[in-house]
This record gives C-alpha cells, sequence and structure tokens, in this order.
C-alpha cells in the first residue's frame, strides 16, 4: 500500500468507529470527507497542485472531529496533531509532512492558505457542499428546524455564503457550476 492508500485505511476504520459510537452516528466518510478528496483533487489538477499532498491534507483534515479530539473550535490544531502522529507511524517523508500538516492547520478557511495544497484543500472543504445538496436539506430541516417556507431561503443563503467563503480563483472556476446549482435547487 502506498502512503494515500495507508491513510485513507487509517481514515475509513476510524470513521466506522465514529459512526458506530457516537450519538448523531454521522457518517464522515460518505457525507463529508469523500467528497473533499474528489473535489480537492479536481483543484489541484486544476491549479497543478502536489496531488499527495492535497490528498492526504484531504482525508486528515477533519482528523480531530473524526477522533473526537478538543473542541470543534480548535479541531485545525488538533486534527495537525493526530496527523502528525499517524504520518509518523508511517514514517512518511519529514519534508513532505509538513506541507500536509499546513494543509490541516490552515483548511478552515482559504484565506490563510499560503500554498496552492492549502488552497485545495480549504477550497475543497467548501465545495464538498455543493457535492452533497442532500446533506443541506437534511441540515436544514433536521439541525437548524427550518420550516418549509423558510427553507428556500435558508438554502439560498448557505449557498451564498459558501460561494462568498471560496478563494478567488475558485470562484471563478466554480462560477458556472455554482449557477446552474443554484438554479435547479431555488429556480433563480
Ligand atoms: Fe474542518
Ligand atoms: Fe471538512
Amino acid at each position: 500500500m502506498n502512503i494515500i492508500e495507508k491513510v485513507e485505511k487509517y481514515v475509513k476504520e476510524q470513521i466506522s468507529i465514529y459512526k458506530k459510537n457516537s450519538e448523531d452516528h454521522y457518517d464522515f466518510w460518505n457525507e463529508h470527507i469523500k467528497y473533499v478528496y474528489v473535489e480537492s483533487l479536481k483543484l489541484a489538477e486544476e491549479y497543478n497542485a502536489d496531488k499527495e499532498i492535497v490528498s492526504l491534507g484531504a482525508l486528515l483534515h477533519d482528523i480531530a472531529l473524526i477522533n473526537k479530539v478538543g473542541e470543534r473550535k480548535d479541531h485545525h490544531i488538533n486534527g495537525e496533531k493526530i496527523a502528525q502522529d499517524i504520518l509518523n507511524k508511517f514514517n512518511y517523508e519529514e519534508s513532505k509532512k509538513e506541507r500536509v500538516l499546513r494543509c490541516i492547520y490552515n483548511h478552515r478557511s482559504s484565506k490563510n492558505a499560503t500554498t496552492i495544497e492549502e488552497l485545495c484543500v480549504s477550497d475543497a472543504d467548501i465545495l464538498a457542499h455543493f457535492a452533497n445538496i442532500p446533506m443541506l436539506f437534511n441540515l436544514a430541516y433536521n439541525k437548524n428546524n427550518i420550516n418549509l417556507n423558510e427553507v428556500r431561503d435558508w438554502i439560498r443563503a448557505s449557498l451564498e455564503k459558501d460561494y462568498n467563503d471560496l478563494s478567488d480563483r475558485t470562484k471563478e472556476v466554480f462560477k458556472n457550476r455554482y449557477e446552474q446549482i443554484c438554479n435547479v435547487i431555488l429556480n433563480d
């Protein structure tokens, strides 16, 4: 197994433990991580970024949430520490390891990104929402208890917010797709 396969296997194992033992039984792989992974690789291709660094960053970016370490607000900090231990365990090359860890530490906003690989992971974290629209409706109806008559505005606001959180570069790349999605979902 190469390093990406090893890390993917580890992350999937941790996700199945989370799914079994947590209150919400959230399926991190099928609802979030796999979409971040796929979208980050599309961006890596578009931006000529290092695909290995981006893959590992995408797979590990929310590991602190999956492993339930610390508070959500600190999950980029705790995630960096956990990922360091994992990559050390797999004897991953020091210089590459640092680049992956920066992707995790800076994944909360593309404004924090200092490298193209970090930008791929942070933007893919947002694009994952557009790739999983059913989750957005689930959030609206269940978690946020939005009424049917308000759901359109809520969905519109959250799609708009996500789009605005993208880097300027990815906004441009994603613009047509964003307009298509809004058109289908909201009839805008
Ligand atoms: Fe995150
Ligand atoms: Fe995430």
